[in-house]
């Protein structure tokens, strides 16, 4: 994802109904909360009037994302292929 594109969805709001932004919800992702269910209890999203049938397509999405993203840097820092 390009520089430019991760600004804008920092502040671009994901979840309407309890106005929680994309950076919000990448900040609590890294902090821990892999799940929707963990992302609804430590930031409240998906909690607002819709029952998150609008934001939880996309928050599915971003974690999908990050969690690919997080693995890639694992598997970097992993030591298995190092010589002991
Ligand atoms: S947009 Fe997230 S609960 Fe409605």
């Amino acid at each position: 994802m390009s520089t430019q594109k991760q600004v804008i969805n920092n502040f671009k709001k994901v979840c309407i109904c309890r106005s929680v932004t994309g950076g919000t919800i990448m900040k609590a992702i890294r902090e821990g909360s892999l799940s929707f269910e963990a992302l609804r209890r430590a930031i409240r999203v998906g909690t607002g009037t819709c029952k998150a049938k609008r934001c939880r397509p996309k928050i599915e999405e971003l974690l999908q994302t990050q969690k690919e993203s997080l693995d890639t840097v694992d598997k970097k820092a992993s030591p298995s292929k190092a010589k002991v």
